[in-house]
């Protein structure tokens, strides 16, 4: 069983990693912010505004992601384990998670911050499959997974990346203690190439109970 929990700045490479971990480990990636663009949200008129609060780079309410989340680790496919990436984001959703699932280890992508906004810049996402890439490996406009059409994520502008690493410093930071203090927090350098951080991703988890 592996409940993991991907920690991480905004652009740290949570997203790029966990697709690899859950290649390895044969579990799901729930990815929070991939599941508020797709729009789980029922009614549209909530789900507009959840858009409008993502593109100005603030957090959705916590009740709303604590329920978004509750109901997606009920699906079968999460019995072996999954990985939560962007979740938490605050210490109630670390604690409501605890309370009703419990991770096995928050895996903390230590990355410093000034990859992360080169990193952030030259992402590129897919329009239709919501593949994610950064410009540096692409030669062309269109996504190699789906062939659709890349286009840039709405919050990556340098206002909302700001904010959105203002927001991570006073709220989320403070889940590195939360999980220190449970004995959970595993912690990996996040610089280097795609399949330097990715050999580093997969040693630890190996090693891991
Ligand atoms: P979310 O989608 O979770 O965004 P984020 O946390 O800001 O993280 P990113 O997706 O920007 O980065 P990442 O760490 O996944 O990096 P990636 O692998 O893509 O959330 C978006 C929004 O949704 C939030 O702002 C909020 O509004 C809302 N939300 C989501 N969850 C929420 C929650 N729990 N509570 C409240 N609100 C919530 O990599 C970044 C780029 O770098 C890519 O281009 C990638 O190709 C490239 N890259 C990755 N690794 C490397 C490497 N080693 N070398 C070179 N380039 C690399």
């Amino acid at each position: 069983m592996r409940k993991l929990v991907l920690l991480g700045p905004p652009g740290s490479g949570k997203g790029t990693q966990a697709v690899k971990i859950c290649e390895e480990f044969g579990i799901p990636h729930i990815s929070t912010g991939q599941m508020l663009r797709e729009g789980h949200l029922a009614d549209p008129e909530l789900d507009r505004e959840m858009k409008s609060i993502m593109a100005r780079g603030e957090l959705i309410p916590d009740y709303l992601m604590n329920e978004m989340v509750k109901e997606r680790l009920r699906k079968s496919d999460c019995i072996n384990g999954f990985v939560l990436d962007g979740f938490p984001r605050t210490i109630d959703q670390a604690k409501f998670l605890e309370e009703n699932v419990g991770v096995d280890y928050a895996i903390l992508l230590d990355t410093p911050e000034e990859l992360i906004e080169e990193r952030i810049c030259g992402r590129r996402v897919c329009t239709v499959c919501g593949g994610s890439y950064h410009v540096s490996i692409l030669t062309t406009n269109v996504c190699p997974k789906c062939g659709g059409e890349l286009g840039t994520r709405a919050d990556d502008t340098p206002e909302t990346i700001r904010k959105r690493f203002d927001i991570y410093q006073c709220l989320t930071f403070p889940l590195i203690e939360y999980y220190t203090k449970l004995s959970k927090l595993v912690d990996i350098d996040g610089s280097g190439s795609f399949e330097e951080v990715t050999k580093r991703v997969i040693n630890v988890m190996r090693s891991l109970k």
